[in-house]
């Protein structure tokens, strides 16, 4: 096993204010990883900090050996992390094209087509609708074109906050797909989901942070079996999987 991000005592925030609070954890390559934890635990402010969107505010992100905590998020774009933030991030007036487009700023012109036609090739419903408005697709299509134009940079490690978040179970389950397939191509992958148990499903390990801390990490199978995290995250007993 190789070591791709390391975190060692991060702390971060918001105006000097911290709300991580010294996480250490590190992910190893190829791996997918779920953080678990309720609304307003700090995990957005956790993957901004490992894209350096927010503040620093102490230890250490260590990323291909490197330490990378006073970069840039340009910087870490181009030493190879993507984020796909929580929410709607694709141009709605522009069209899959135009938005693929646009997700190709940080790469030289003669990459362009080359990496474009790279990702039609991977989700073929961009090429289906390549000449519509993003905006006018489902929330799953337009959260496949999102991490589309952070894949366009080839990343070697993607960060996803919520990506299946109001899609139906049917699209959720698409969106796992999508995950597992960026995965099988050796992108070591970092999610955040509120459909917890589908995430567990396709996740080797999961980190469960409360009120901007660590409270557990392990394989995602035991922790989708632990009694307390299943009573506090996955509704109980669930005996169904929704992602299927
Ligand atoms: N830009 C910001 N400026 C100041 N405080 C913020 C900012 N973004 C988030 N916070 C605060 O940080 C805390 C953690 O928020 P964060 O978005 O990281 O949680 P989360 O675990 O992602 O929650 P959710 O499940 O609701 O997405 C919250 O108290 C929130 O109010
Ligand atoms: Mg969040």
């Amino acid at each position: 096993m190789e070591t791709l991000l390391e975190l060692k005592d991060l702390s971060a925030g918001y105006g000097g204010k911290a709300i991580v609070h010294s996480v250490s954890f590190a992910l190893q390559k190829g791996s997918i990883t779920t953080l678990v934890g309720g609304n307003g635990a700090g995990k957005s402010t956790l993957m901004r900090a490992i894209y350096g969107s927010c503040d620093h505010l102490g230890g250490s992100v260590v990323f291909k050996g490197q330490a990378i905590e006073k970069a840039d998020p340009f910087d870490r774009h181009r030493m190879g992390i993507g984020f796909v933030p929580q929410g709607r991030c694709n141009f709605a007036e522009m069209t899959v094209s135009e938005n693929l487009k646009m997700g190709c700023y940080t790469l030289p012109a003669r990459e362009h087509a080359k990496r474009i036609e790279r990702m039609l090739e991977a989700f073929p419903v961009l090429k289906r609708k390549f000449r519509l408005k993003a905006g006018n697709m489902s929330g799953g299509e337009q959260q496949i074109l999102e991490t589309a134009m952070v894949l366009l940079a080839e990343p070697s490690m993607l960060l996803l906050d919520e990506p299946s978040l109001g899609l139906s179970p049917k699209t959720q389950g698409e969106v796992f797909d999508m995950v597992r397939e960026i995965s099988a191509r050796g992108v070591t992958v970092l999610i955040v989901e509120q459909n917890v148990h589908g995430a567990l499903l396709i996740s080797d390990t999961a980190i469960v942070l409360e009120m901007g801390r660590k409270f557990l990490e392990g394989p995602a199978a035991d922790v989708r079996n632990d009694p307390n995290i299943r009573h506090a995250y996955l509704g109980g007993n669930i005996t169904k999987d929704i992602s299927e």
